[in-house]
């Protein structure tokens, strides 16, 4: 009998695609040596073409498989954080494909931590192209049932189930191809903890143009459940609900002595950063299925622990006002 991964490999070197846990969302793999087989990707989850997927390998070993002029600055990291939530931007080699970089001369590089996708990496031997396992701009799965939801059997034959993926939010990446590392978007690896390895502090770019760089993670809309998400300060929330009078809402906060009062379904999250990211997603997608005519959700405090939840929130929301 063959076992999932045996399956899983022979699906990827067939130019198919496989859904994959990761230690942050669920991944669309493919065979990131096969054009064709990245090109399912985009197809599946309707993604436009000249947005880049990360390559994932199974540590730095394989590091300059895919990329050339490694700084040391990617060294450093990639021995503090790999196998772990962190993306490397480097110059790729000539024979990475256009198809994996959105046209660009650069590579997004990942050593994922789950030991089911790590497994399936070393016995692949190559490298694993995969973004969210989502329809694009729609909220990242976090499950291997919210990958299922995502995509037909026809697209996607076969998910790896790795139970619920621990850190819950996607992978902070760094660009290392300019003068100095960029952050380009923040996530499982705190800001802090990059800067403490790299002994500088590293810039963070919060949109898509001013990073000259198509990185869809980057795009205002995305990570956007379907149904109307507000965000804004918990005053904010309750004057929107008090307007919205009559509605099925739910109001998502973080704290536990808010009065019930109303009609609106409350959510108590975690105050705590890392179980926040943990369900946020999930919690949305819960939502998401419950005929709301809106979500509202309180921000969580403005400090560095929650940059990933914020950058995440904002992107997601349809409608947002600044917390006060
Ligand atoms: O945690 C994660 O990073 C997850 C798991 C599956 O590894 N992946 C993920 O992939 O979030 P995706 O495609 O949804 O987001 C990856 C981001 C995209 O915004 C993409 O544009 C950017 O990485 N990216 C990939 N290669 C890049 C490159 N060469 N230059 C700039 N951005 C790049
Ligand atoms: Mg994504």
């Amino acid at each position: 009998m063959t076992s999932n991964l045996d399956q899983a490999l022979a699906l990827l070197k067939a130019g198919e695609l496989v859904g994959i846990p990761t230690e942050t969302v669920y991944g669309l793999a493919a065979d990131a040596a096969q054009p064709l087989a990245v090109a399912k990707i985009f197809a599946a989850k309707g993604r436009p073409n000249d947005h880049p997927v990360i390559v994932h390998i199974a540590g730095k070993a394989q590091l300059g498989d895919w990329a050339i002029d490694i700084p040391d600055d990617a060294w450093k990291l990639a021995d503090a954080f790999w196998p772990g939530p962190l993306t490397l931007i480097l110059k790729k080699q000539p024979h990475v494909s256009y198809a994996v970089t959105g046209g660009q001369d650069s590579v997004g590089l990942r050593a994922p931590k789950h030991p089911l996708t790590h497994e399936l990496l070393q016995r692949f031997g190559g490298g694993i192209a995969a973004p969210s396992a989502n329809q694009f701009g729609h909220v990242s799965p976090t499950t291997a049932q919210h990958v299922r939801d995502e995509f037909s059997t026809e697209s996607v034959s076969l998910i790896l189930d790795g139970g619920a993926c621990d850190v819950g939010v996607e992978s902070t990446i760094i660009s290392l191809i300019g003068p100095q590392p960029v952050l380009l978007r923040p996530g499982g690896v705190a800001r802090e903890a990059i800067e403490a390895v790299l002994g500088h502090s590293v810039e963070h770019v919060q949109n898509a143009s001013s990073a000259s760089i198509r990185t869809s993670g980057l795009l205002d809309s995305h990570y956007a459940p379907r149904t109307t998400l507000l965000t804004g300060s918990q005053s904010q929330m309750a004057a929107a609900a008090i307007a919205r009078a009559g509605q099925k809402l739910a109001i998502l906060h973080t704290e536990a002595a808010l009065p019930q009062d109303g009609t609106a379904m409350h959510i108590l999250m975690p105050d705590n950063a890392d179980e926040y990211a943990q369900i946020i997603y999930a919690t949305l997608r819960d939502l998401d299925t419950q005929g709301l005519d809106a979500i509202l959700l309180v921000l969580p405090p403005d400090e560095p622990d929650w940059l990933a939840i914020h950058d995440r929130l904002s992107r997601a929301a349809h409608q947002k006002t600044r917390a006060v």
